[in-house]
């Protein structure tokens, strides 16, 4: 049912916990159960130095979470907005079918994060936008 990769990300996690005096931090729900993720980011000369999640969440959206600070850091600002929940799902060699929610949770909550520290529409959002596009050529 899980991947080995999901597993251990969800046993062994890397990356829960805060940031101390974050760049921004955001929360945004699951809106299929109503589960919770926090990513808080610090941003240095516009990249990401270190990303932190917390979750009330399942263990593919644990798993997501820390995939997703990893994919997260030492991005620019603009390169992070373009991370996809495939590059998340591909982290974790894939996920149970129908879960694609559990897994964009976190990278909801990133974007908004990102938006904050940047500007944009998304500052504020509580749901989780659905994907429609991979990142640009040549990302
Ligand atoms: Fe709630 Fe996965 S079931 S985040």
């Amino acid at each position: 049912m899980y991947s080995a990769q999901l597993l251990d990300r969800f046993y062994h996690p890397r990356w829960v916990g805060n940031v101390t005096a974050p760049s921004a931090s955001a929360t945004e729900g699951n809106p299929t159960c109503g589960d919770v993720v926090q990513i808080d980011i610090q941003v240095i000369d516009g990249a990401i130095s270190v990303a932190r999640f917390r979750t009330l969440g399942c263990a593919v959206a644990i798993a997501a979470a820390d995939a997703l600070c990893d994919l997260a850091t030492g991005q620019t600002i603009t390169a992070a907005k373009f991370l996809h929940v495939d590059e998340v799902i591909a982290v974790l060699g894939g996920i149970p079918p129908k879960r694609e929610s559990c897994a964009a949770a976190p990278l909801a909550a990133l974007r908004s994060a990102l938006f904050s520290v940047s500007g944009g529409p998304a500052a504020g959002r509580r749901t989780v936008p659905e994907p429609k596009a991979g990142p640009p050529a040549g990302h």
